[in-house]
């Protein structure tokens, strides 16, 4: 099984010769890429070499060279381990030249893949770790990320015809499936197998419910990998090594003629599924500031002597290799096979019956399936364009650099990713607009149809919800429109009303939240206008809402949201003050609001400057078990924030309260031993706020207030801990509604530096534990209850969290 958590990667080298040493390489830098999405254990699979020579040399390649091949000792090797990936690569070196390895044979034609993987359907233990095979020969090697829903029916029927299985995973009965189907289709006289491997994969995708992105290796087709996904992100990476060492980017630009995408007999670009893919198109240029380009439709095909594909479930796995991706949409199967590759779209739904109803999805499971289907397996689907897109990333972005954790480096990069959502986005005043103004291309065209619904909402999950929180004040005193905002699960469960006249705004740092993408098919289905603020390009929420704004902060790797927060905030101000836009009233309120985004990465490097006065304060913290954080106004949201941060990477239990709250049950709480961290900066609630801090003074609270004035009431009387460190965090002032960015940012240091100080490694993802088997129930309970976990792993959520 994979979860939400998981990783896949595979590395194809065509006509480049790469040694078996090189090759691991390739796969294990791939899951150190993806090692934030799960570390709980890893695997990869390669071919022995006895087999790559038959492969290469047979048939100089693919698709044609299956006879004999996946016979006797061709078998792929499998190497899984639990732990990190630094734990497969010692598994890798201790038992790979015993098992068929040879680290410095070179292999012209290879087809390698890779997982990492976060438990959720069994123990994290190698049995249960990808990729899984079909049976001892390994005549069928898979890898997952996602969910099988229907694994148990398909389980009980393979087990009826002999499969044993070895793992407590969903994800087994895939290549068990494979194998079945396959050796239900005997091959021709001459050996040769009767289907293609696409034509295989896609028998059995259709017999999966759920959510994956699947990656298909075979003995039976060497060097071919099918990769099939559903519901689960997934990118085929093209590097044209020529192109790469090409020394001038018109050499580069001429060498991107080899990439071309191979289309079959049978027509072509289907006519539907041209459609998806330019519709697809579509929404991508319609969010503005995109952060790929595109490149225009190839005009040649013809297969490329010498080039390298990976396929990974996010970005920043390949961009170290290149930049071109084509990024594969639900129902897209790409095959690889003979230095090409082609996407096709597969059919939901049992094959065609001869009267063309859709058979019983598992009809031809019954055992006869060859007689049955047999011919129309043979029609091979029809392909679907997918354009090459050009990623506007960066490999410094996906690299810790001189920081020791990518929280603190994403933490300290705020003014710059603060900078990059804003830029071409908010214009100076000048002669023209004297105010200034607000340009978001991606929802331009919208404007008018966002202002005349009849309220506007707001779904997002954990931090992308605390940016609506921030931010819907504003949007309220701007568009005067009634404002709603929903946590996607919670929408989802209430089947929450949704009309022809909203506008539902998904708020996304990855853009694969599963239930925010649930939330938004649901809005789509009511006929709501949707509009993405999401950072991850092409991502599936971007994807399919009808405009939208990127959130352009950048990468973010490390698991707790830092600058896709703070940018969301600015991403949903702009889009406030663009709503606004034609109402007079609003023109001072909006000038001072855009004079202030202005300075506010200044503002936000100001207040990074408290570092080391925020490590104090954390060293002083560090023993505590709770933490309380208060907020109200526009700083609710930067205590929810807070406190979830805390409770996420430093895995000590926080609350955020929203300071009108206080008298109403919290209160209860508060005696001499208990943080309580205030948000009292300068706003209209102020007055309220200060009340708040002498009612938890006066009950003996120890409080360590954030302000923006050191010489206010509250900071004089705050006074300084035992052991020294202050309990006032004096922040730069901005105007109210933008206080919340610069407040976050000192609350974002506190967690990681409580996090650093017990003992955790701040950047590394757990499930949530909903998700947890009850046995690591048991121990998340036992650890909670401690306080400090000197060289724990910290049990925070996965970076993207695709299954609900
Ligand atoms: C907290 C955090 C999570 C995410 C949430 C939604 O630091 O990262 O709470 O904000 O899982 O994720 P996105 O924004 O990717 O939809």
């Amino acid at each position: 099984m994979g979860k939400g958590g998981c990783g896949i990667f595979a590395y194809v080298n065509h006509g480049v010769g790469r040694s078996q040493r090189f090759i691991v390489d390739a796969l294990v830098t791939g899951l150190r890429r993806l090692e934030y999405r799960g570390y709980d254990s890893a695997g990869l699979s390669l071919d022995r070499v006895p087999s790559l020579k038959a492969a290469s040399t047979g048939s100089n390649g693919h698709g044609a060279g299956h006879g004999g091949a996946g016979q006797g000792g061709s078998a792929p090797l499998v190497f899984r381990a639990t732990g990190k990936v630094d734990a497969l690569v010692a598994c890798v070196e201790s038992t790979g030249p015993t098992s068929g390895l040879a680290w410095e044979v070179e292999l012209d034609f290879h087809a390698g893949i890779a997982h990492t993987r976060w438990a959720t359907h069994g123990p994290p233990l190698p049995k249960n770790a990808h990729p899984h095979v079909s049976d001892s020969g390994h005549a069928f090697v898979v890898v997952h990320n996602g969910i099988i829903t229907n694994h148990a029916p398909l389980r009980e029927m393979l087990q009826r015809h002999g499969f044993v299985f070895e793992s407590d995973t969903d994800t087994e009965v895939i290549p068990k499936l494979a194998k079945y189907l396959y050796d239900s289709f005997p091959p021709t006289p001459d050996n040769s197998p009767r289907l293609s491997f696409l034509q295989l994969v896609q028998l059995v995708v259709r017999e999966l419910d759920g959510a994956y992105a699947l990656i298909f290796k075979s003995s039976h087709y060497p060097g071919e990998l099918v990769a099939a996904k559903r519901g689960s992100p997934l990118l085929l990476a093209i590097r044209d090594p020529a192109a790469a060492d090409a020394a001038t980017a018109a050499a580069a630009a001429a060498a991107g003629e080899h990439l071309q995408q191979r289309s079959n007999s049978s027509g072509g670009s289907g006519g539907a599924a041209t459609g998806a893919a330019d519709g697809v198109l579509a929404t991508a240029d319609s969010h503005d500031r995109p952060a790929m380009t595109q490149r225009p439709r190839p005009g040649k095909r013809r297969r490329a002597d010498q080039i390298e594909f990976f396929l990974a479930s996010d970005a920043s796995a390949v961009i170290e290799h290149t930049k071109k991706v084509v990024v594969l949409e639900d129902d897209d199967c790409v095959h690889l096979a003979g230095g090409s590759y082609a996407v096709y779209r597969l059919q939901r739904g049992g094959p065609p019956a001869a009267d063309g109803a859709p058979a019983p999805a598992s009809a031809f499971l019954s055992g006869d399936g060859a007689d049955a289907h047999g011919g129309v397996l043979l029609n091979p689907p029809a392909t679907v364009h997918r354009v090459i897109q050009t990623l506007e990333l960066e490999v410094e972005q996906i690299m810790r650099g001189k920081w020791d954790h990518f929280m603190a480096k994403e933490i300290h990069e705020q003014p710059d990713s603060l900078r990059q959502t804003m830029r071409g986005r908010v214009i100076s005043p000048g002669p023209a607009c004297p105010a200034g103004r607000i340009q978001l291309g991606g929802i331009s065209g919208f404007v008018g149809a966002i202002r005349r619904s009849r309220r506007i909402m707001f779904i997002a999950c954990g931090s992308s919800f605390h940016g609506c929180l921030a931010v819907r004040p504003l949007v309220e005193e701007l568009t005067e429109l009634p404002v709603q905002l929903e946590l996607a699960s919670d929408f989802l469960d209430r089947r929450c009303p949704v009309f022809r006249g909203d506008t539902c705004v998904f708020v996304s740092q990855s853009g694969e939240t599963a239930d925010t993408l649930r939330a938004l098919e649901y809005a789509k289905s009511a006929g709501a206008l949707c509009v993405g603020v999401v950072n991850a390009v092409g991502s599936a929420i971007a994807r399919a809402t009808d405009c939208g704004i990127h959130i352009n902060a950048g990468a973010e790797i490390g698991v707790a949201s830092t600058k896709a927060y703070t940018s969301q905030i600015v991403s949903l101000v702009m889009m406030a003050l663009l709503l606004s836009e034609d109402s007079a009233s609003k023109a001072t309120r909006r000038a001072e609001i855009i004079a202030a985004l202005q300075t506010l990465p200044d503002a936000v490097a100001d207040v990074l400057r408290l570092d080391a006065q925020i490590r104090v304060l954390a060293t002083s913290l560090v023993k505590e078990q709770s933490m309380l954080v208060f907020g109200r106004g526009w700083n609710y949201a930067t205590a929810l924030e807070a406190a979830l941060k805390v409770k996420e990477v430093a895995l000590m239990h926080s609350e955020g309260i929203l300071a009108g709250e206080m008298k109403h049950g919290p209160l209860a709480l508060v005696d001499a031993s208990l943080p309580l961290l205030c948000v009292a900066t300068s706003d209209g609630h102020l007055a309220k706020m200060e009340s708040v801090c002498e009612q938890l003074r006066a009950r003996g609270g120890r409080i360590i207030l954030m302000v923006d004035d050191a010489r206010g009431r509250l900071a004089q009387a705050a006074g300084s801990t035992p052991d020294g460190a202050s309990r006032v965090l004096v922040v730069p002032r901005t105007v109210d509604c933008l206080q919340s960015v610069v407040n976050a940012v000192p609350l974002q240091l506190l967690a990681y530096h409580l996090t650093v100080l017990r003992g955790h490694n701040v950047d590394r993802a757990c499930p949530r534990p909903s998700v947890l088997p009850p046995c690591l129930h048991a121990l998340l309970r036992f650890y909670l209850t401690r306080m400090t976990m000197p060289h724990a792993e910290p049990r925070n959520l996965a970076k993207s969290v695709t299954v609900e």
